[in-house]
């Protein structure tokens, strides 16, 4: 058996108001209850709920009163630049401390619809690291059809630009892997198609950012288009794993019938399963 941490997101994006959110964490704690042992999630399985910034609280409320043994996380989906002070309508990463454990920066969705740059999510992963937040940061291609050599030299090259703004902001990759800092391989080409990305695709990622940072135990996980049924590939089994350490799922993740089923697989991969 793997000691290797496996860790599933569930990315809710923008798609549920704050009560469908709180109903939904209550669904999904409900129908894990059944998988887990007594003592809640094993620790080497870590869940995370990222629900929108305004179900953020009410859903972490919930889980802390609810299911307090469940071990079930809440993650942010985004964090402001600014230091917290007169910003209006801005989210300081010190607000998220005592709720969220950990913020997810970088989605290529604020990419492409907010024009974040490598400078912004550096300086994003910044203030996380400074907050003591722990970041998930995305890095995706748009090579739908390249090779692999291709695709780890685009990620690693977005990676490198991603560190150097991060070094600028007062946090280097040093610091940024000390504070626990997660990959999330999310190809833009695969999230929201129903067109996931290979196994073999995602573990020539994480072996290139392995490699190119020097940290043969970077977390690396998967984003785009996981569903249910094919979720315990990208785990392998307890005695055979793959080299990813687990899924950041987007519209599989409304369902908690479909997330459960991510989870439970997961609790198998890792030798957990009850
Ligand atoms: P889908 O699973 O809906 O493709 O979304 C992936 C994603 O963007 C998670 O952050």
């Amino acid at each position: 058996m793997s000691s290797r941490q496996i860790t599933i997101i569930a990315n809710w994006k923008a798609n549920l108001p704050p009560s469908e959110e709180v109903a939904l964490a209550k669904e999904i704690a409900e129908s894990l209850l059944g998988a887990l042992p007594k003592s809640g999630l094993p620790s080497d399985v870590r869940v995370l709920l990222a629900p929108s910034t305004l179900g953020l609280v009410p859903v972490a409320s919930l889980l802390r009163r609810e299911y307090p043994h469940s071990a079930l996380e809440v993650a942010a989906q985004d964090v402001s630049l600014s230091i917290p002070g007169a910003f209006t309508g801005e989210a300081p990463a010190e607000h998220f401390v005592g709720i969220a454990p950990a913020v997810i920066v970088g989605h290529s969705e604020r990419r492409r619809d907010h024009g974040e740059t490598a400078e912004v999510v550096g300086g994003k992963l910044a203030r996380a690291v400074a907050a003591g937040l722990a970041p998930v940061l995305c890095l995706g291609d748009d090579l739908p059809r390249a090779e692999i050599a291709s695709r780890v030299a685009y990620v690693e090259e977005q990676s490198v630009a991603t560190f150097a703004a991060a070094e600028r902001a007062g946090c280097s990759a040093a610091r940024l892997l000390a504070a626990g800092l997660v990959i999330a391989y999310e190809p833009v080409w695969a999230i929201g198609t129903g067109n996931p990305a290979s196994v073999e695709i995602a573990e020539g990622i994480a072996a290139g950012l392995r490699s190119a940072l020097n940290r043969e135990e970077l977390p690396v996980l998967y984003g785009g288009s996981v569903d249910a049924a094919s979720a315990a590939a990208w785990f392998g089994t307890s005695t055979a794993r793959t080299s990813l350490d687990g899924l950041l799922v987007g519209g599989a993740s409304l369902s908690a019938d479909r997330f459960a089923t991510i989870v439970r697989a997961a609790l198998s991969a890792a030798g957990s399963a009850q």
